[in-house]
């Protein structure tokens, strides 16, 4: 099989606001939200304000809203302050979330998120309760000198529960499917990478044998939701602690860390890369890591990375002109593009691009990000 897939002319970012189904999930159209941390919630607890932002973009043309990070619920997960939960009180707070993307035509999928080596004692909401990891490891905030702790048997056995009853409660509350979080360095990407894990027991090992823990967070997940409830997962190869850092370096070895999740349940993979148009692995040609992981696994792939960021006053991430997109929409390499920044600074990016006035999109500027709503 070749790496390279033949250019195809591109028919245009205009594809991006057909209509698309992925399983039982219908949406308007194939730009989705990615996820991102506001921490607009003191109290943990979704509020109306978090739903108007979130509805704000669900009614200008972006078809799936993937929520910012929010905690399963397990005081372990917790670490950066004003996240929301997704458990316990905070949960009315989603109903309101999740009516208000409905109410505008979008769908929604909360980010189901566990951060690992970034919690330390004295955080809340349990102050004594250290970060949990595969390994007892630096504590990933790097001027925190307390180790994480090397999760027991029974640690783990919490933290899958408490992941499949999120999952079950997305489902209950109307969401439309879940996506796990198994990106950046946190929980489930520090049992991956062979860095952060260094376990001799069931959970360690080769790289198939470190997706152990992933895989048995997605079948709980499925046993609660059944078949057919949309599950997205992220990865990426790069970490906070290390924008380097790799969990494979060939497509094989992709496959070796893919695979298991696949078998184990999930429905579409989301493919988080700092710049979507950037090969996957360059001795491979020119296909994309979206590229790669929906050739190699069959399934529905998300891409983010850089989509709008070359307008002027966008503070860049490269060349990420429309047309790369372009390019790679044409190919198949993705089914959906998530944006960040450029809906952060500007929720109705979308509808401008969908309606050719992109010189009239708002410009992203992280110094101002607390002023974007
Ligand atoms: C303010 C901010 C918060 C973010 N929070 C999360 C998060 O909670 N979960 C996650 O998986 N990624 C998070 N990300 C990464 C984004 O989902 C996205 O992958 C990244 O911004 C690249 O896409 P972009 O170039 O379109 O912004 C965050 C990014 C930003 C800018």
């Amino acid at each position: 099989m070749s790496a390279q897939t033949a250019f195809v002319e591109p028919a245009g970012i205009g594809a991006l606001f057909d209509p698309i189904r992925l399983g039982g999930l219908s949406l308007s159209t194939r730009i989705a939200m990615a996820p991102m941390s506001r921490y607009f919630c003191p109290d943990g607890v979704p509020h109306q304000g978090v739903a108007d932002y979130y509805r704000r973009r669900a009614e200008n043309s972006v078809g799936l809203i993937i929520s910012e990070g929010t905690y399963i619920g397990h005081p372990s997960a917790a670490s950066y302050e004003g996240v929301p939960y997704f458990s316990g009180a905070a949960l009315e707070g989603w109903k309101l979330v999740v009516a208000a993307v409905h109410a505008a035509g979008g769908k929604m999928f909360p980010q189901l998120w566990h951060t690992g080596s970034f919690r330390n004692s004295s955080m809340q909401p349990e102050p004594g309760l250290p970060g949990f990891g595969p390994s007892e490891n630096r504590n990933a905030f790097t001027d925190h000198p307390e180790p994480t702790r090397a999760m027991s048997e029974s640690d783990i056995a919490d933290v899958i529960a408490a992941y499949a009853e999120a999952a079950a409660d997305a489902q209950r509350l109307g969401f439309d499917g879940v996506e796990i979080h198994g990106a950046h360095g946190y929980l489930i990407d520090e049992f991956f990478w062979d860095t952060t894990n260094r376990r001799t027991d069931a959970y360690g090992g080769d790289r198939r044998q470190r997706t152990r823990f992933g895989v048995e967070v997605i079948a709980a997940i499925r046993a609660r939701v059944g078949a057919d409830f949309p599950l997205s997962f992220r990865y990426s190869q790069w970490k906070q602690q290390d924008y380097a850092a790799r969990l494979a370096d060939t497509p094989d070895q992709l496959l070796e860390v893919l695979g298991p999740l696949v078998d184990a349940g999930v429905s579409i993979l989301h493919c988080s890369t700092r710049r979507l148009w950037e090969p996957g692995f360059a001795e491979h040609g020119d296909l994309t890591l979206a590229g790669w992981t929906r050739k190699l696994t069959g399934l529905p792939v998300i891409a983010v990375g850089g989509a709008g960021l070359d307008r002027p006053g966008l503070k860049s991430a490269g060349p990420a002109s429309l047309e790369v997109i372009e390019t790679a929409l044409a190919r198949g390499d993705f089914d959906l593009l998530a944006v960040g920044r450029a809906l952060l600074a500007d929720p109705e990016w979308a509808e401008k691009i969908r309606t050719g006035r992109l010189a009239e999109t708002q410009g992203y500027d992280k110094f101002q990000l607390e002023t974007l709503i």
